[in-house]
């Protein structure tokens, strides 16, 4: 989907993008700025960072307000539309605080669904592919209630998200307000983290360093990857929706690839030699995942556009540049690092898929 096919309303809205400092919240945050939004950036900066909103900072349109969801909002804030995005996405930082991971889905949900009902605002709630847990469907369609352990280390997430599901739709069966819900697929892009341990920040940055590519399993398991501007143009077309579709939606990007794949992959666009080095399987992981798009489809004529390779690229350039940026901060690092690291060769012909 391109920026001008956004689906754009004349207007104006005041919008709160809970988490709008992570990963994906800063592209929505950046996409609503440019569209003349007003826009109330809530984050915590658990995971998320003030550079990937820096640039926002100077707009008269963009508020930051520091702030965990888990806590009380202020009495001041008020909003027309609201994304709930704030949540640490990635399995070392939904772990490394779990009990906080099940609170920001629960309690913080609650306390941002309880604003949407005060201001009557639209509320879109970002939830994942996380719900199917390791699923026994394939392709996952949303009326797959999903195969999950209530009790491993994925847990704190995994449920997590399925109760803030529960409350998004008791919110909308009691009329209390008018709340979607996005399950969002594998996304990925500029600006994650290089230590999120997410499986393309992990193989990109460990190409680029000439470190062997860590691959967990037999790396014959797959994934689906979503390109980042795919998946914000998906959630702008939901939240504009005038109708409520009443059920989740699935977003993401249909091809399936094994993570040896994936791996060829990197190393072909990196011009990287590093090899690859299996690793046991963590706990709970899935083994196939592949979302089935038909409603999203049908029901707002969404689909990914961006093919793999081709997103890879802006996103590995991106992680080449941090790179280099983060060497030139560390004194003497640059000389010793001359080697192969952080070099983004010319892109090679890759075959699309
Ligand atoms: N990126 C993906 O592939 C993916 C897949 C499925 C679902 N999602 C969902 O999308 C949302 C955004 O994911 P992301 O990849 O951008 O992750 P991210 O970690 O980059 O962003 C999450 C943001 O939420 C903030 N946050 C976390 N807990 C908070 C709290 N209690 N109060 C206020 N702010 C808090 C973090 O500081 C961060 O800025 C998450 O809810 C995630 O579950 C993402």
């Amino acid at each position: 989907m391109k920026r001008e096919d956004f689906p754009v309303g004349a207007v104006m809205k005041r919008v709160l993008v809970a988490g709008g400092a992570g990963f994906l919240g800063s592209h929505l945050c950046e996409y609503l700025v440019g569209q003349g939004h007003h826009v109330t950036c809530v984050d915590s900066f658990a995971t998320g960072s003030l550079n990937n909103v820096k640039a926002l900072t100077g707009s008269n349109r963009f508020v930051l307000l520091t702030q965990d969801i888990c806590d009380p909002l202020p009495e001041s804030v008020t909003a027309d539309e609201i994304y709930n995005l704030a949540c640490a996405a990635s399995p070392p930082h939904y772990q490394a605080d779990p009990v906080h991971t099940m609170m920001t889905c629960v309690v913080g949900t609650n306390n941002l669904l309880a604003l949407a009902e005060r201001c009557g605002a639209r509320f879109l709630q970002a939830s994942t592919s996380e719900v199917y847990g390791d699923p026994e469907q394939h392709p996952q369609r949303e009326d797959y209630w999903g195969h999950v352990n209530p009790t491993g280390p994925r847990a704190c997430y995994d449920e997590g998200k399925r109760a803030a599901e529960t409350l998004c739709f008791d919110y909308l069966r009691a009329g209390r307000a008018d709340v979607r819900v996005v399950r969002i697929f594998n996304t990925y892009g500029p600006r994650m983290r290089p230590d999120d341990g997410r499986i393309i920040s992990n193989l990109v940055c460990q190409a680029l360093a000439g470190e062997p590519l860590t691959v967990y399993g037999t790396g014959e398991q797959t994934r689906s990857f979503c390109y980042v501007t795919d998946l914000i143009g998906g959630l702008v077309r939901m939240m504009a929706a005038k109708d409520n579709p009443g059920a989740p939606v699935n977003f993401g990007n249909p091809g399936e690839f094994t993570i040896n794949e994936l791996a060829e992959l990197v190393l072909k666009i990196t011009g990287s030699s590093s090899t690859i080095s299996l690793h046991p399987l963590p706990t709970d992981d899935p083994q196939r995942r592949r979302p089935d798009i038909d409603r999203a489809h049908k029901l707002f004529g969404w689909q990914p556009e961006i093919p793999l390779v081709e997103g890879l690229r802006p996103t590995i350039e991106w992680f080449a540049r941090e790179t280099r940026k983060a060497r030139q901060r560390i004194p003497g690092a640059a000389r010793l690092a001359a080697g192969s690291a952080g070099r983004l060769p010319e892109p090679v012909a890759v075959p699309r898929h």
